[in-house]
């Protein structure tokens, strides 16, 4: 069949909603492999999104990929009333991971799909708490089921369907480079972190009651680097006092790591850079390589112990599912085996360093390029270096899909991925396996790119 009778069928017979339409006929891809993505003429493109950013591991990685057929060929299914050894070990994998760096004893509960978990992680404070709403930030995002939608900042998720439940009261993430207040990191002073604060001050403010010392809410969702809102990369001081704030006033923090958890940052969890300890981690996406759905909370022992959290009421009948967890128990011992650590911070580094160079041709066009190990970000701006530039940002993304980019006589795409506030960033999410050599082909295509769209 050709690409244009297969765009003909999904126009007439597939939903558009359960995809993320960024043009007007997404390309169709055949193969990958490593960092690579192959269309239908077998040209490589570029992958720095890796299935976004699931397959931090390389696609079809063989020792992942062997992982999943040896489950296909001994145990591929399993009711959920019984065990397998599987689960068993993922869950205690990352139990004893999070004692050893929260010092909290706790335990994992596993669902599928990353808004799933988080809905699961709004049942556990409900739960405990018996207070309903949440705060969370300007900018976050949790997924798209009824219960997520509701914590996740963007009206367009909820415009049509509403929402389950409270809707969250945002507040603004320290996103220094665009300040909601108008300030400059070297001296606001944490203002926005004081504007936090001060919604303490009195009743009036709606969410506190000073005499009974209660809070109306009973958690803030937060992501330790903002994944759809651009890789924003927040300062540490603002979540230390921002952790000590909640603590003060009996608030959990549920920390959504779905799109940085295992070592996206260079650490374990994203948050560790922070320096603050979660009540709730939510994970999934990377755990298994992007070869299954598994997802999951860990949760301190006093919310989720089977007395308090009980079973039954969150189960769903792929939760913990033998294929998942047999990925996911190679994905935790291969991080065991290696320094992920050090090679995704290393690699992190040399990646930010040739992208810093490259602002220099481009100092105010490329207004804002950070990262935090291998999530990196770049932000497009008008001339004047401020105003978003969601204009080139979709030129470059759609020049990069051509794949006509030239490398030693071969062509080449580039696949990046779109995010930000304004539609002006791109979120890079290479695969922890790349090369030096990849790293300054992507940085060389992207500035093919610019010199391209820039004309
Ligand atoms: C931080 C975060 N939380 C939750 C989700 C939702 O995960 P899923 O798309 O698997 O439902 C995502 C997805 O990108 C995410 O980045």
């Amino acid at each position: 069949m050709t690409e244009a009778d297969l765009w003909k069928l999904e126009a007439n017979h597939c939903s558009w909603e359960d995809g993320i339409r960024s043009t007007e006929a997404p390309k169709i891809f055949q193969s990958c492999e490593g960092c690579l993505l192959h269309d239908a003429e077998g040209i490589p493109f570029l992958d720095l999104q890796m299935a976004s950013a699931t397959a931090s591991f390389g696609y079809r990685n063989k020792r992942l990929n062997r992982t999943l057929k040896d489950q296909l060929d001994r145990l591929p299914q399993l009711a959920s009333h019984y065990l397998h050894s599987e689960k068993i070990e993922v869950a205690a994998r990352i139990a004893q991971m999070c004692e050893k760096i929260f010092r909290k004893k706790g335990r994992v509960h596993f669902n599928v799909g990353g808004a799933v978990a988080v809905e699961d992680a709004i049942k556990l404070v409900r739960n405990y708490t018996h207070k309903n709403g949440g705060f969370a930030f300007m900018g976050g995002y949790h997924g798209r089921t009824l219960g997520a939608t509701a914590i996740t900042a963007s009206y367009r998720y909820r415009q049509r369907y509403g929402h389950f439940g409270d809707r969250a009261h945002f507040v603004p993430y320290p996103y220094c480079f665009r300040c909601f207040y108008g300030l400059k990191r070297e001296d606001c002073g944490l203002y926005c972190l004081k504007q936090f604060e001060k919604l303490f001050d009195t009743e009036y403010y709606s969410f506190w009651d000073s005499k009974a010392g209660e809070c109306e809410f009973g958690a803030l969702y937060m992501e330790p680097v903002q994944g759809t809102g651009g890789y924003v990369i927040p300062p540490k001081e603002y979540f230390v006092g921002l952790k000590k704030i909640l603590e003060e006033r009996k608030i959990l923090l549920v920390d959504d790591e779905v799109q940085m958890g295992f070592f996206r940052t260079g650490k374990f969890w994203a948050i560790q850079h922070l320096d603050i300890v979660p009540d709730i981690v939510v994970f999934g996406q990377a755990l298994t390589n992007g070869l299954n759905p598994l997802s999951g909370v860990w949760a301190t022992e006093d919310l989720i112990n089977p007395k308090t959290f009980p079973p039954g009421s969150t189960h769903s009948t792929y939760a913990g599912n033998p294929q998942g967890t047999a990925v996911a128990l190679e994905v935790l011992k291969l991080l065991d085996e290696q320094n992920y650590e050090k090679k995704v911070t290393e690699k992190g580094r040399y990646f930010l360093a040739q992208l810093k160079e490259l602002q220099k041709k481009y100092p105010k066009i490329m207004g804002d390029v950070d990262g935090l190990g291998l999530a990196l970000r770049i932000e497009l701006c008008q001339q004047d270096g401020t105003t978003p530039n969601p204009e080139l940002t979709e030129r470059i993304f759609l020049e990069g899909m051509k794949g006509d980019l030239k490398k030693n006589g071969t062509n080449y795409g580039l696949v990046l991925k779109v995010g930000g506030y304004y539609k002006n960033a791109f979120s890079l999410s290479p695969s922890f396996e790349i090369t030096t050599e990849q790293i300054d082909l992507a940085v060389e295509f992207f500035d093919q790119l610019m010199e391209r769209c820039l004309k």
